[in-house]
């Protein structure tokens, strides 16, 4: 060993032995005291002068050779590496949002309830899929068949739309499908109907995709159907409950929709996303029920169950199937088996549909007790439908500031004006009312209106 240099280790509490061992070699070739190519002591032979292990020795070696410090020769013993290698980054470790935000009362919008332990529908699912062993190979990218058969046969059921396996391809949710279908169907530069005041991801989905997003007016039945020009490749859409006003688009400018597709020719996307929570009223036929060749229908769980699980289902023609499976083959980019195989055990075994029943009835007593609270502060649009209620605010309101102004009693709500892009209209805010306990919902509501009333 070189006699040169001193190696101390400190044996009182000062660290891992390995870790300052190497710290004193890297040290020495930092400063030039061992040069490239100089040859190191075996690791018996340094255990034996450090009475340390070998295992020591060995360790701090294994760590040089790992950042490039030291390198190998076979057989021939161990060596200062020739190249000063980078110092790496060091990486500090950020502290996870502030304990504080968890105190918050949630009432942000599309988020569903999750109840307080697994129920036995969830637990049999998951069961199921353990007992199996994953397929060996890649799998469908479309989708798992006997999965894509049951969603065929969920949709046809719930949604009206007479479709087969062969129309369905299984995603990671609405916005994967959505960005799926403009990256495969769509150029650079065309340009894309979306809804104003509007779900934002779709609008990020469009503008990475370097399409021009032409905003069109909603009012409180959805989209303006007169507003769409002949130019459009693509029309994205909300049709069974407005994101966010909560219109539910009457039957007439659906089918003005479809004429529009027809006419000329661009892609009628229909985001469904909450469409398996509706009240009091009678069910409003899908744009893929009404024209499939025309429409990509895009389903989720992310409602039904919850957005954690990043599941979700496109329904489209044949041609457009086949064209996003092609360009799926070579992404990697489907969801994992488990999740697929779950979900089929859950659409199965009915578990689905009873979550749906339940939080139906769930749901429409907290919309009822939503609107009742609020009504008194604005006007309630979006009622009949899915999760979330828009209360219009007076004019004379700012919604950003009334927003930080609940915030800062312990309520969260998104204002209205952060779904407005170019189309003016009333303040407001958007309120989810499906996630908090009815407990919490009650709290949540009460310190709003304290808000809106003071
Ligand atoms: C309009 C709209 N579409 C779709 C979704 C769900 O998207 P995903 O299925 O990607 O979770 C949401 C969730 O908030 C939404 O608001």
């Amino acid at each position: 060993m070189d006699s040169s240099l001193p190696l101390v280790l400190d044996r009182s509490g000062a660290g891992p032995l390995h870790l300052q061992l190497a710290e004193q070699f890297r040290a020495a070739i930092r400063d030039g005291r061992l040069q490239a190519g100089h040859r190191l002591p075996s690791t018996r032979e340094l255990a034996r002068d450090l009475v340390v292990s070998r295992s020591v020795a060995q360790a701090a070696y294994d760590q040089l050779h790992a950042e490039g410090w030291i390198e190998g020769r076979t057989g021939a013993g161990t060596y200062v590496a020739d190249v000063v290698p980078l110092q790496p980054v060091e990486r500090r470790r950020t502290k996870s949002a502030p304990a504080a935000r968890e105190k918050l009362l949630s009432l942000r919008a599309g988020i569903p309830f999750i109840g307080g332990s697994a129920d036995a529908g969830w637990r049999r699912a998951w069961r199921e899929v353990s007992a199996q062993l994953p397929p060996p190979g890649y799998e469908d990218p479309t989708g798992l068949p006997a999965l894509r058969e049951a969603v065929a046969a969920h949709v046809g059921r719930v949604r009206g739309i007479a479709c087969g396996a062969e129309n369905v391809l299984i995603t990671n949710g609405t916005i994967h499908g959505l960005r799926l279908v403009l990256s495969v169907r769509h150029r650079p530069g065309e340009r894309i109907a979306i809804e104003d005041p509007g779900y934002v991801n779709a609008v990020v989905a469009a503008r990475d995709q370097r399409l021009e997003v032409v905003d069109i007016g909603v009012d409180e039945d959805g989209l303006l159907v007169r507003e769409l020009g002949d130019d459009l490749a693509a029309a994205y859409v909300t049709p069974s409950h407005q994101y966010p006003l909560g219109g539910r688009l009457p039957v007439a400018r659906r089918n003005e929709l479809i004429r529009w597709a027809r006419r000329t020719g661009a892609t009628l996307i229909e985001d469904d996303y909450d469409s398996e929570f509706r009240y009091d009223v009678a069910p409003l036929p899908a744009l893929a029920q009404l024209d499939l060749d025309r429409v990509v229908h895009l389903g989720t769980l992310s409602k039904i169950l919850s957005p954690a699980l990043r599941l979700g289902w496109l329904v489209a023609s044949t041609e457009v199937v086949d064209a996003l499976a092609a360009y799926r083959e070579n992404s990697g980019d489907w969801p994992a088996w488990p999740m697929q195989a779950a979900f089929l055990a859950m659409l199965r075994d009915g578990y689905l549909d009873q979550v749906i029943r339940r939080n139906r009835r769930l749901y429409a007593d907290r919309r009822n007790l939503t609107c009742s609270v609020l009504a008194p502060y604005g006007r309630v649009v979006g009622q009949d439908a899915g999760l979330h209620i828009t209360l219009l605010l007076p004019d004379s309101l700012d919604d950003l500031e009334v927003a930080a102004r609940a915030r800062a009693a312990g309520v969260v709500v998104a204002p209205l004006s952060e779904y407005r892009r170019s189309r003016p209209g009333p303040p407001g805010l958007v309120i989810g009312y499906a996630r908090p306990t009815d407990e919490a919902l009650q709290r949540a509501l009460a310190l709003l209106a304290g808000i809106l009333g003071g």
